[in-house]
């Protein structure tokens, strides 16, 4: 058992996590190793893990090293060994499970995409703000903010490397739905995930955009298609993670966007991009994203995730140009627990740092990011995109809340066919 620097071993925070597949086993993960790699002030204890089927949650259970299994989240959430409350299921549930855990006086985690729709993600923001007079922590589980080059990337953008900001673009590109066989898994149905690669790809997309820029998407136009319409119904149990389960005979409809593309606009005027699609053959997890200011640019690809590509425009053009950061130094974001430099950490480390960041959080009572209220901001992205595919790419704003700059003035010179 970890000790403080008294000697003392620190108070434990009880966790129930609610679902244990694709997110639970990787919460898990993050959970059982953040008290092992770093100094916390508190010990995380996996108290219980909560699903639907006996057999299957106990099974979960020993596997991922939860103490106890429940068939209920309600139950889960009772428990007093619980003190915080991971939501590891589809987005039809988050709500429910998180406003329930609120109002019991948990703190909660929450993962992306915050819920399936705007209104939703205003009772869950609503519900978190009211929580925080009393205490309680919650927090969305945008793990790509804790890989360790993205949070330095942070630091470059507000310590001015890249100056005034022209230009954001982010692709996240997939392919497990290049097969027409694959079957309709609870992803592929609006009722379930809210969208599709949109939800599921674009808000991390979004949420990168926001956090890197520190800065808000004040309009998007956009493009979505649905390429594969029906896909056969599951045979059996719905499986875990990206797999596709056991294909029957018969066919259902894809009520889901298989490819969402969107140009937006930033708060402060600069333009950004966005891909998200699970149709890219080849492309297995290629999260990729360039930033581009006035006095530099930095570039990064989630498939070499340790990388961190920066160019410092303010040098001499003749030795100028992109540089490879390798960020496994001890004072870059998170390796002070790590390996030595050069010793690369993995997809699996940034559910670790999401543990690591949620426990300062509630020992030190300063409320988390990104919090419900960042996710609600993502949904209305989301919205936003959807109204927009559906209105002919027209160019739609997104509510902004009212303590974000308004977006610079239009010049008179500028030609009228640009949406602001
Ligand atoms: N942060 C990331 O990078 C990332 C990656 C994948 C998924 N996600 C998000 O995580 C969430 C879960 O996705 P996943 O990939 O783990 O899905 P999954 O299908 O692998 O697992 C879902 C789990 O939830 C359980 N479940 C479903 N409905 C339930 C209910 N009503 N009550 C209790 N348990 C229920 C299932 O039995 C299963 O254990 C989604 O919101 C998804 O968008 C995030």
């Amino acid at each position: 058992m970890e000790q403080t620097e008294s000697g003392a071993a620190p108070p434990t925070l009880g966790v129930g996590m609610v679902g244990y597949a694709f997110m639970g086993a990787a919460h898990s993960q993050g959970w059982r190793t953040a008290g092992r790699v770093f100094d916390l002030p508190l010990r995380p204890v996996l108290a219980a893990v909560a699903g639907r089927d006996a057999t299957a949650v106990r099974a979960a259970a020993r596997r991922h090293g939860w103490a106890a299994a429940e068939t209920d989240w309600r139950t889960l959430i009772a428990r007093d060994d619980v003190q915080l409350v991971d939501v590891c299921t589809p987005g039809d549930s988050h709500a429910e499970i998180a406003i329930a855990a609120l109002e019991a006086g948990k703190h909660v985690l929450c993962e992306k995409p915050l819920a399936n729709s705007v209104a939703e993600a205003e009772t869950m923001a609503a519900a978190a703000e009211a929580a925080s007079t009393r205490g309680q922590i919650s927090m969305v589980g945008f793990n790509y903010r804790r890989v360790p080059a993205l949070s330095y990337a942070r630091s470059l953008v507000t310590d001015g490397r890249l100056g005034t900001l022209r230009h954001v673009r982010v692709s996240y590109l997939q392919d497990w739905l290049v097969d027409p066989a694959f079957p309709l898994t609870w992803r592929l149905e609006r009722e379930h995930a809210g969208s599709g690669a949109l939800g599921d790809l674009g808000a991390h997309a979004v949420d990168l955009a926001q956090y890197l820029t520190g800065e808000l998407l004040v309009g998007v136009s956009a493009l979505t298609e649905t390429f594969v319409r029906k896909r056969p119904l599951l045979a059996g149990a719905a499986p875990g993670g990206l797999g596709g389960g056991v294909a029957s005979e018969a066919y259902g409809q894809v009520t889901v966007d298989d490819a969402a593309l969107f140009t937006g606009r930033l708060a402060s005027g600069a333009l950004a991009s966005f891909e998200a699609t699970r149709m890219a053959a080849g492309r297995k997890n290629a999260l990729r994203l360039e930033i581009n200011g006035e006095r530099g640019s930095l570039a990064f690809d989630l498939e070499r995730l340790n990388e961190l590509s920066f160019h410092d425009h303010t040098e001499p053009a003749v030795s100028a140009g992109f540089r490879r950061i390798l960020v496994t130094e001890p004072d870059h974001p998170y390796l002070e627990g790590w390996w030595p430099p050069g010793h690369g950490l993995g997809y699996e480390h940034t559910f670790a740092h999401q543990a690591r960041d949620l426990v300062h959080a509630v020992a030190s009572g300063i409320a988390p990011a990104p919090s419900f209220a960042d996710g609600l901001q993502v949904q209305r992205v989301l919205a936003a995109v959807e109204d927009s595919a559906r209105n002919s790419a027209v160019y739609t704003p997104v509510p902004v809340p009212v303590a974000v700059p308004t977006p610079v003035p239009v010049p008179d010179s500028a030609p009228d066919s640009v949406p602001r």
